[in-house]
């Protein structure tokens, strides 16, 4: 990767990881840039760093070199996160460059020591402290608690008006050097990085859903021409249009999201696979789009990411041992913990010798709040009868209206 001019005095250095799985359990197909800037001023700042991947830190070193600055002129690192996909390199960093200030907010303090051995030259800081860089650049920390981590804070550059939030803002997606910015891509390239977009927002962000509308209130509140994430492209033309979609996937985990529904379903024999046609015919019939996972082929994260994103939720799943087939019950336990919630939901599955499932699904739902409003379910002895049919059909096309009436209202 090339170091890249954003902006007067600010220098995005990055790395492309690919072939990993991202916290150790999501795939990322398409990669995953992992941002880190470099501010001028008199003196130079690091906001961030990035992880041991992809040869850094000799690549960000190489990177510095293009830029014709020396490790000895950067005298401070902010650190807005802590997770060490973002604060992997200060390890590195201490070797080559001895004395350094790191910033980070109070509550990062103990992880530095924790994960680096790391307690002298921190400097705390909270919410509208300053580091003044000379020549009129000067920085200012805000908090934002909880996107991702309780130590998280975005960093802000008065003099350009750039936001540096560090996982907000950020998506999946592996970033060409020679396009790192909304205003340097087409845009089909910018909605590829919105659908990475919502898959690293359903499998990093959603249970801090809360937190990031708090965070995006305080992004409000300043002046923003450019934000530039920790993750993905920077968004230099439109902010407001990145600000736009995390508001929106905010306000998905509670509800309503969009007015489609997620069918998830698993199967031992296939006889609760011939229940799954005629209900996802009866809801596209009435115009419902549906995303449709098999269980367990069908990762986490992409259950993850459908469940988010759609209002209306099928499970299809026969009994198993007394229980709930166990993939399910592994799905809705990951689902409830990230608190997705409030979804108009219906099940359907066949048993053999005696059912489960069921109660197994409604001790979850209480057991996670999850508050997922069920339609009457459709089990079946064995194979699905003429009559299931139909009443498969019926309560696809109930669920169908209950997700329009909830989403559209009036428009329904
Ligand atoms: Fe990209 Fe929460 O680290």
């Amino acid at each position: 990767m090339k170091a890249t001019l954003v902006t007067d005095g600010v220098y995005r250095l990055s790395a492309n990881v690919h072939d990993i799985l991202f916290e150790g359990m999501w795939p990322v197909p398409h990669g995953v840039a992992i941002n880190s800037y470099l501010v001028r001023g008199e003196k130079c700042a690091i906001i961030d760093g990035v992880c041991g991947w992809d040869g850094v830190p000799e690549t960000l070193l190489a990177q510095l070199d293009e830029l014709g600055i020396d490790v000895n002129d950067i005298d401070s690192v902010v650190i807005n996160h802590m997770e060490p996909d973002h604060s992997g390199w200060l390890e590195a960093f201490r070797k080559i460059r001895g004395s350094f200030s790191i910033y980070a907010t109070g509550r990062a303090k103990p992880l530095l020591e924790a994960f680096y051995g790391i307690s002298d030259n921190i400097r705390p800081v909270k919410s509208g402290d300053t580091l003044d860089l000379g020549k009129g650049r000067v920085l200012a920390f805000e908090e934002i608690p909880n996107v991702h981590w309780p130590e998280t804070m975005a960093t802000y550059d008065t003099k350009s008006k750039t936001l540096f939030p560090c996982d907000a803002f950020g998506s999946f997606g592996s970033v060409a050097d020679d396009a790192p910015y909304d205003d340097t891509l087409q845009e089909e390239q910018i909605e590829f990085f919105e659908r990475e977009m919502e898959r690293y927002y359903a499998n990093i962000v959603t249970l801090y859903s809360q937190a990031t509308q708090k965070a995006i209130e305080k992004v409000k509140g300043l002046e923003v021409k450019i934000i530039a994430p920790g993750h993905g492209i920077v968004w230099r033309r439109h902010p407001e249009r990145v600000i736009r979609d995390y508001t929106r996937l905010a306000g998905y985990a509670k509800g309503p999201a969009r007015a489609e529904v997620a069918v998830i379903w698993g199967s031992m024999y296939g006889m609760t696979g011939l229940g799954v046609q005629p209900v996802v015919e009866a809801i596209e019939s009435q115009g419902v789009r549906t995303r449709v996972h098999r269980i367990p082929e069908s990762g986490i994260s992409y259950v993850l990411d459908s469940v988010l994103q759609c209002s209306g939720v099928v499970l299809g799943m026969p009994t198993y041992d007394y229980k709930m087939f166990p993939p399910m019950a592994a799905v809705l336990d990951e689902v409830g913990k990230k608190k997705i919630i409030n979804r108009k939901a219906f099940r359907f599955g066949s048993y053999g010798w005696s059912g489960g499932a069921q109660k197994e699904l409604a001790e979850i739902n209480e057991r996670l709040n999850m508050n997922w409003d069920y339609l009457e379910p459709v089990e079946f002895k064995g194979r699905p009868t003429d009559r299931d049919g139909a009443l498969l059909r019926q309560r696809g096309v109930e669920l169908a209206a209950a997700v329009k009436r909830w989403v559209l209202g009036d428009a329904a």
